[in-house]
């Protein structure tokens, strides 16, 4: 695939999981165990692919609240296995994991393999692979303006950026959401102020490297203006 233009960052809204497990009359959380393997999947092709981030957003403040125990536990457990199994794969080549969002209420467990995982990354990677956990955009941004106020510096976009749990990274050039809905659902709020949107009705689950590449090169055709002419 030749493109004439690649998107650094990608933010990915893994959605469908549960409708996919549905339609095979199989318990939700093995959606999102089928989800976990389509996710690695796409992070090795992007990280083949030259892309340097891609961001998951793997469970909302609102999931967080809302979602029965069992489906929760089933994610814990996706983290468990893949925060002591799969990172390893990551790291070997060449690669790091970042977490962004409020871990704290998670089970100190899980808590302390996503610590570990962010700790024990390669220093410097040219493809970090950041998961969004108990993350809310609405959160991020009172937590930032918070830290910023408590601190005195002057109030401007610049300053506040370096607040967001985001501040190492660039702002996402592309935003993909799977499964059907056209929303970002609190993901990324004050980073996507310039990201293409790309939304497709594939169920996570089914979400291919192929389907990943369609939407590469949708963003490709897009004209970027930032506002300009
Ligand atoms: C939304 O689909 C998906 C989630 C709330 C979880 C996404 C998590 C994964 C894909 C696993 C990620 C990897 C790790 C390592 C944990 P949904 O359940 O809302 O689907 P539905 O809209 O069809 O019900």
């Amino acid at each position: 695939m030749v493109l004439s233009s690649l998107p650094r960052h990608v933010g990915l809204i893994m959605d469908g999981n549960g409708r996919w497990a549905k339609k095979r009359l199989m318990p939700r959380t093995l959606g999102h165990n089928a989800g976990m393997n389509a996710m690695i999947e796409l992070a090795r092709h992007s990280k083949e692919l030259g892309i340097n981030y891609l961001t998951v957003y793997t469970l909302s403040t609102e999931n967080l609240a809302n979602r029965p125990k069992d489906e929760l536990e089933g994610i814990f457990n996706l983290l468990r296995k893949y925060f002591s199994v799969y990172v390893k794969k990551l790291y070997k080549n060449g690669a790091r994991v970042k977490v962004i969002g409020d871990i704290s209420p998670l089970p100190a467990d899980v808590k302390k393999l996503l610590e570990d995982g962010e700790k024990n990354s390669p220093a410097t990677a040219d493809f970090t692979l950041t998961f969004a956990i108990n993350y809310g955009g609405r959160a991020e941004i009172v937590r930032a303006v918070k830290a910023l106020g408590a601190c005195g510096e002057q109030i401007c976009e610049e300053a506040l950026s370096k607040y967001m749990y985001t501040a190492e990274l660039p702002d996402p050039d592309l935003i993909i959401r799977t499964g059907g809905e056209v929303r970002l659902s609190n993901f990324l709020l004050w980073q996507a102020a310039y990201a293409e949107l790309y939304f497709t009705p594939v169920l996570f689950p089914d979400f291919s490297c192929d389907e990943f590449d369609k939407a590469l090169e949708e963003f490709a055709k897009r004209n970027r203006r930032f506002g300009g002419v």
